[in-house]
């Protein structure tokens, strides 16, 4: 079965083509990102209205690339939140368009739990249930104890900021960059070995019995040091990511062994961080748990993963119940529960 995705819920523009929600036909994605490095912050206004600009080119270029019309594709797919409600509106009416036009089904997907069907994608190997899920992404942080595609235990999440946003703000605070700046933390930090303020940053709730996690005291620490000058950028980062990890592993693997779980899958655009990566490979082959990391393709936003949650959690609706939640949480799947 083909199934054709649209994800805009933020500000990517996504469209792929996913044959029974593994083998990748296509994928196109176009972002107004530039635009928001240039305010240094997401402004929705200019993101929903190059979402116009973009969707019917990203989805032409989908369709272009895997040589197929829309004759070809068996059912639609659509990110119905969490995200921008002027985003998402956008992809949902061209998702609802194409549906309507040609007669097929559309399946609404729930973003966050989307994330974690990248470990579907281009493979011969797929996870097997039950698995701890972990989804880190730029605005959520939530772990949960998946039992089988649309069965869905919550265990805990963020309480303030999530760690992609806890790992934006600190590189806008070391003047690395101002917006979505993850990924050049990873960077400086990995080119030092240790940090010269190894341990001094806090590990928040890493001891707490729950499974929630907070870092938002964690960038006021680096507010705080920051302030009071004499720094270095490179140490800062360092410690600063370890702190994440360590919290983020810690929990992790504690609900691998309340659960039992032999499986471990994370999602999210912070899965693409070497250093998670790299602890969480080490834990989980010492005690014997069989973890899926997205390939890095797959950890930011795109419309492959949404193509594969719809195909394992297909669910007839009718177009007019297809409703936006901008804030959409990770249990609200009630849509595409079986
Ligand atoms: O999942 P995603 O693409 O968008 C949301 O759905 O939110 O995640 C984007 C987030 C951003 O906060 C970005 O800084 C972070 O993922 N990120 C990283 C890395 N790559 C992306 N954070 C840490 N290390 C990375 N390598
Ligand atoms: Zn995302």
């Amino acid at each position: 079965m083909k199934i054709l995705a649209i994800e805009t819920s933020c500000d990517e523009t996504a469209a792929a083509v996913v044959e029974d929600g593994n083998l990748v036909l296509s994928s196109s994605i176009a972002t107004s990102k530039e635009l928001h490095e240039r305010t240094g912050g997401i402004v929705p206004e200019v993101a929903a209205r190059k979402q116009v600009d973009f969707i019917l080119p990203v989805i032409k270029d989908c369709l272009e690339q895997s040589n197929l019309s829309l004759r070809d594709i068996d059912k639609f797919a659509v990110t119905v939140g969490p995200g921008l409600i002027g985003s998402l509106v956008v992809g949902v009416s061209a998702a609802k368009s194409l549906a309507f036009s040609t007669g097929k089904e559309l399946i609404p997907v729930n973003h966050l739990i989307g994330h974690l069907y990248a470990n579907w994608l281009n493979t011969v190997t797929p996870p097997t249930l039950p698995a701890i899920a972990l989804i880190v992404s730029g605005g959520h942080t939530d772990l949960v104890y998946m039992k089988d595609h649309g069965d869905f235990e919550y265990l805990g999440g963020t309480l303030d900021d999530a760690a992609g946003e806890a790992f934006d703000k600190t590189a806008r605070l070391l003047n690395l960059k101002k917006y979505l700046g993850g990924v050049e933390i990873s960077k400086i930090a990995a080119t030092i070995n240790k940090s010269s303020i190894e341990g001094q940053l806090p590990r928040p709730k890493i001891r707490d019995l729950d499974f929630d996690f907070s870092f938002s005291g964690l960038k006021s620490a680096v507010k705080r040091l920051v302030d009071a000058g004499n720094f270095e950028v490179s140490h800062v980062a360092k410690e600063f990511e370890d702190s994440i990890v360590e919290v983020l592993v810690s929990k992790t693997m504690r609900a691998v062994v309340e659960k039992n779980a032999k499986t471990l899958l994370l999602g999210g655009g912070v899965s693409a961080n070497a250093k998670l990566r790299a602890i969480l490979k080490d834990v989980c082959s010492k005690h014997n748990i069989k973890l899926y990391l997205p390939p890095a393709e797959f950890c930011t936003d795109s419309a492959t993963y949404i193509a594969s949650c719809a195909y394992f959690n297909q669910r007839s609706i009718p177009l007019e119940e297809i409703e936006i939640n901008p804030s959409l949480g990770v249990m609200d799947y009630e849509f595409i529960q079986k």
